[in-house]
This record gives structure tokens, sequence and C-alpha cells, in this order.
């Protein structure tokens, strides 16, 4: 059998300390289906002393999640710690820096650093797994990644809250405010003493740019998604809407139209008869809508220790396998050629610039071609027989490649249909 996976684990609250917990329990079958063992060998949290029902022994303690990123006896940094800055950042990006993979379920990192993590990943030959980061124990990063890889996605849409989920299923079903439903869900720790992360939508949001970014290949962005919460809903909207055949859902819902990707979170109707509308409590619903087939749709625990834990226990099965893809599901920051005929050379390379940077592509260099066979570069004349012109381009999706040269087409500034090469780096 393979050497050991060496992990170092960061933060053990809830999903932490059940990580320790499975692979203790599990780790005959975990080696089994890896045909190799999986071992914590350090750990880290922010108290040392604290209990916390696990047994740590034989097990290194990291002073920081940096020194424990840093260790020579880990090939993989588990981050449990959450949060969308520090110290989880800088232990991600030093543990991929030095070559190690990395698992973790921190979507709010994800959803703000995912592009720069997932190039450092790309660049330095590691894994960046981060499935536990939606819907937690719902395999819906893989699905989209893996096993959908070769159909075209129109849209994606979901139920990526268990706490709005659970505050509108009670309303619905009991007639009760919505204060009234927070307050138990508070009670019974589905709800945090601070709730406006998940009521006021955003939660979601973080969850949908990064359901968006693995469909569609936009860069990963909580700031792309419109947010709406679901404090201002009253029993009577609930009311109204069975009257019409609905049911209320906070959904978040990544669309393809002819405007480019539209990523947007709100109270929404749903028809009773739906599968997402037969989503009720803290349960967790993705629906995805394919090219050619019919949706599908995934059910299950949104969020919970060991529902947690036993998606970031597949993302650890993955890299002791040696599986390794990349974290969007293709490459971050392609380098592509685009060749186009240009009709009005002067006119033309404004046109081509305006339209990349609207879609936020950076431009390498620009070449023209002459029709004589000599290059000339970044200069503009003004002909008016098209002339090929080769835009090198950085691009961190390919939607927005194609927005670009849509537009480009719409201006009518070049002669025929630009063809996009991409340049494989390394
Ligand atoms: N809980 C869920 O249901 C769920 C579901 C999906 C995803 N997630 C994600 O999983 C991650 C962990 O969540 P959780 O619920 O397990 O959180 P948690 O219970 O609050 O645990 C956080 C852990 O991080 C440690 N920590 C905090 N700040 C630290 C620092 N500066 N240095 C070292 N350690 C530090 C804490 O140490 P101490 O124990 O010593 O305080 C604790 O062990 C988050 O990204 C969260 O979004 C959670």
């Amino acid at each position: 059998m393979a050497a050991p996976l060496r992990l170092g684990i960061a933060g053990l609250g809830t999903v932490g300390a059940e990580v320790v917990r499975l692979i203790e329990s599990e780790g005959r079958t975990l080696a089994a289906r890896c045909g190799r063992s999986v071992r914590v060998t350090v750990v880290t949290a922010r108290s040392k002393a604290k209990k916390r029902g696990i047994d740590l022994k034989g097990i290194a303690w990291a002073n920081s999640p940096l020194e424990l990123a840093n260790s020579p006896d880990i090939d993989c940094l588990v981050e449990l710690i959450g949060g969308a800055g520090e110290p989880a950042l800088s232990a991600i990006e030093t543990a991929l820096k030095s070559g190690k993979s990395v698992v973790t379920a921190n979507k709010a990192l994800i959803a703000k650093h995912g592009v720069r993590l997932a190039q450092a990943a790309e660049k330095h030959g590691g894994a960046l797994n981060f499935e536990a980061a939606v819907g937690a124990a719902i395999p819906i990063i893989k699905t989209l990644r893996e096993g959908l890889a070769a159909t075209g996605i129109n849209r994606v849409y979901g139920i990526l809250n268990g706490t709005c989920n659970y505050i509108l299923t009670r309303m619905e079903e009991e007639g009760l405010s919505f204060a009234e439903c927070l307050k138990d869900a508070q009670r019974l720790g589905y709800a945090e003493a601070n709730p406006s992360f998940d009521v006021d939508g955003h939660d979601t949001a973080q969850k949908l740019a990064i359901l968006a970014s693995l469909a569609f290949g936009t860069k990963v962005a909580e700031s792309a998604v419109y947010v709406e919460g679901i404090s201002s809903i009253a029993p009577e909207d609930l009311r109204a809407a069975a009257d019409l055949g609905y049911r209320v859902k906070l959904l978040g819902v990544a669309v393809r139209t002819a405007k480019g990707i539209e990523q947007r979170v709100h109270p929404t109707m749903v028809p009773k008869s739906s599968s997402i509308a037969q989503v009720m409590g803290v349960t967790n619903a993705v629906t995805i809508d394919g090219e050619g087939i019919p949706p599908i749709t995934l059910v299950g625990p949104g969020a919970g220790g060991a529902a947690t834990a036993s998606a970031v226990l597949a993302d650890i099965a993955d890299i002791a396998r040696g599986v390794r893809v990349n974290p969007f599901g293709r490459p971050v920051d392609r380098l592509r050629v685009i060749r186009l005929m240009a009709r009005d050379l002067a006119g033309t390379a404004a046109t081509i610039a305006t339209r990349l940077a609207e879609q936020k592509i950076s431009i390498e260099s620009i070449v023209q071609r002459h029709p004589n066979g000599g290059v000339d570069a970044g200069r503009s004349g003004g002909k008016a027989a098209p002339v090929p012109v080769l835009l090198i381009t950085y691009a961190t999706s390919e939607d927005a490649v194609y927005r670009a040269l849509q537009a480009v087409q719409r201006d009518k500034v070049i002669s025929g249909r630009p063809q996009v090469i991409r340049i494989e780096k390394n």
C-alpha cells in the first residue's frame, strides 16, 4: 500500500472535531476505497486546552494555522476555521504555494478569494477541494465539476440556506410570523445569534457565486449576485402564494441569458408540484437544468457537523487517490489567442479593446498581420480591406470571452467569425 496521506487539520470546532472522529471510525473503509490510509498528523485551533471529546493522542499541535501550513509533516491542509480572511487565507495560500493540497469547507473564503487560490493550486500542482462549502453533504460541486463536465448548463438554482428554509416552512405550516420562527430557529441552534448573514441572503449568495462559477465559468464573485432576504415576508404572502398553487422559497438562481449570466438571491414562488417545493425544514436542494436533459435535483442536509464532515472526507479521499481536478473545473487564468479579420484597423482596435475591457479581459498584446506576411506589433493603420489581427488575452472565464466577441461581432468592425485558441501554460 502507498504511504499514508498525512493531514493537518486547522479548526477543531463543529466540523473539524467531526472530521477527526470520522477518520478514526471510518479509517479502514477509507483506506480500502482509496488504496491508501489517511492519518491526522498535526492539528491546530485557538485553544489547546479546550475539551473536544476527540482523541488527539499521538497528534502534534501547531501553534498557528500558518505553522501548520508550513509543517513538513503534512501533505494536505484541511482548513475548518472559517471566515473570508485571516488566518484561513494565508494558511491555505501558504500550503498551496508549497505544493500541498487543501480541503476546505469555507464558502466565504472561496466566494471572495476563489480565483486567486485556484491560480495558486493550478500553478503549484496541489488540489483545492471545497465540496463541503455548498450544500454540505450534497455532492453538488462534484456533480457540476465532473459529473456534468460535458453538459452545457442553462440554469442552476436551489435552496442553499437551511435557516431560511426552516423559517419559511414553519411560517407556512403554522401561520407564524417571521420573528417568531426566527426565535425558534435560534433556540434550536439552526440560526446564529446574529442571523442577518443567513436571513438577508448573503450566505446563499456566497454559495450561489461558487455554483455559478462551476456551471458557467464566471469569475467567482459574491458582488456579482443580486441579494434580497426573507425578513420582510409575512404569513399573508405565503397564504396568497398557496392560493395560487405556489410555495415561497429563498432561492439562489444562476441562469444563462442573452445578456450574460444572471445571479440572484430572493424569495421566489415555486409551483407546489415542483421538486424544489417539496424541500422543507433545514434541508437543502439544488436543481440543474442541463442542455438536452431533464432537470436534475439533488436534495440533502446542507449543514451540521456530520453532514459537512462527510463531504470533507470525500474531498480528502480524492486527494488520497491522486484525483486532481482544476478547482473550478477549468483553468482559471488561461491565455487565449483570438484571431479575427479587422475591417478598419484604426477604429477596430479601439472597439475590441473596449469590448474586452467591459468583460474585464486584459490584453497582453495585439499583433497585426499584414497581407504581405509582415508582422506589426501594437500599432494600428487605416486601410479598409480586412486585415488579420491576433489578440493575446488573459481571461478568467470562457463566458467572458464569448460575451466580448459577440459584442465585437454586433459592432460590425470585423468580418467573419473570430477564432479563439487557448494556450496551455507550462
Ligand atoms: N457547521 C456547519 O454546519 C457547516 C456547514 C458547512 C460549512 N461549514 C464551514 O466549516 C467551517 C468550520 O465551521 P464550524 O461550524 O466547524 O466552526 P466552529 O465550530 O466555530 O469552529 C471553528 C474552529 O476554528 C478554530 N479557530 C478559530 N479562529 C482560529 C484562529 N485564529 N486560529 C486557529 N484556530 C481558530 C476554533 O478554535 P477553538 O475551538 O479553540 O475556539 C474552532 O476549533 C466554516 O468555514 C464553515 O462555514 C460549516
